[in-house]
């Protein structure tokens, strides 16, 4: 009785941190599932992040954006995550991967820090946690950040831009609403730009005119 014991005991313990890891963030505001390489690419493409950027993932999960937005975009780059397994997979990632002095992971709820310093936000969480989240974004952000979401859209907020292939929608804070869709980048001479986003540095939105009611 006590063999069957302790073989089944570290089966079950197993399997309640499977468990935990996939469903225990379904209480704060989304599941785990990595974020599809080609959706990443755009989603740092459609943001223009660059070096001078700070870029917090909100809801990191195993570091598909944060590490890519560190590495080939040289931005400074905040994750925050709430589930102490995926947590410790990206400290893991940054001592063993880095650049170390970047990237900062952060183990906490996303509703419970300060976003005021980024340039860029990117997120890939459930409907209901991005309609909570919006009053904070619109409370905390600095005119011309740019928030970069994979598959649901910020209900109310109009995008400038997005991708129906990868489903990665684009907006433009500039401090009091968001700026809505216009031809850009501007077209030269020889056409649109292209390559890297980090070629191609954001224009700054228009400071708002009015303060905000
Ligand atoms: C869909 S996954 C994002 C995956 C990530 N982009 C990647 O490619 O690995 C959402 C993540 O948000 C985390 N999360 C959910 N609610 C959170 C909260 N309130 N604070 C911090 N992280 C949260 C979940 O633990 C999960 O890892």
């Amino acid at each position: 009785m006590l063999d069957l014991f302790w073989l089944l005991a570290p089966i079950a313990v197993a399997a309640l941190a499977a468990f935990y890891f996939v469903f225990g963030s379904f209480l704060y505001g989304a599941g785990y599932q990595p974020t599809f390489r080609s959706s990443v690419l755009r989603m740092l493409d459609l943001a223009r992040v660059g070096p001078g950027d700070c870029l917090y993932d909100l809801g990191a999960g195993t570091g598909a954006i944060l590490f890519r937005a560190a590495r080939r975009h040289h931005a400074r780059v905040v994750g925050v995550e709430i589930e102490p397994f995926r947590y410790l997979i990206l400290e893991l990632r940054r001592l063993v991967g880095g650049p170390r002095d970047q990237v900062r992971i952060l183990w906490k709820n996303l509703f419970d820090i300060d976003l005021s310093e980024a340039t860029v936000v990117a997120l890939f969480l459930w409907p209901d946690a991005m309609r909570r989240l919006r009053p904070k974004l619109e409370a905390e952000l600095r005119p011309g950040t740019r928030v970069v979401s994979h598959w649901h859209e910020m209900p109310g907020w109009r995008p400038r831009e997005y991708d129906p292939r990868t489903r990665v929608y684009l907006y433009l804070w500039n401090g009091r609403e968001t700026v809505g869709p216009e031809p850009f980048p501007p077209e030269g001479p020889e056409g649109p730009a292209s390559g890297g986003g980090e070629d191609r540095p954001f224009p700054s939105a228009a400071p708002p005119s009015a303060p905000r009611t």
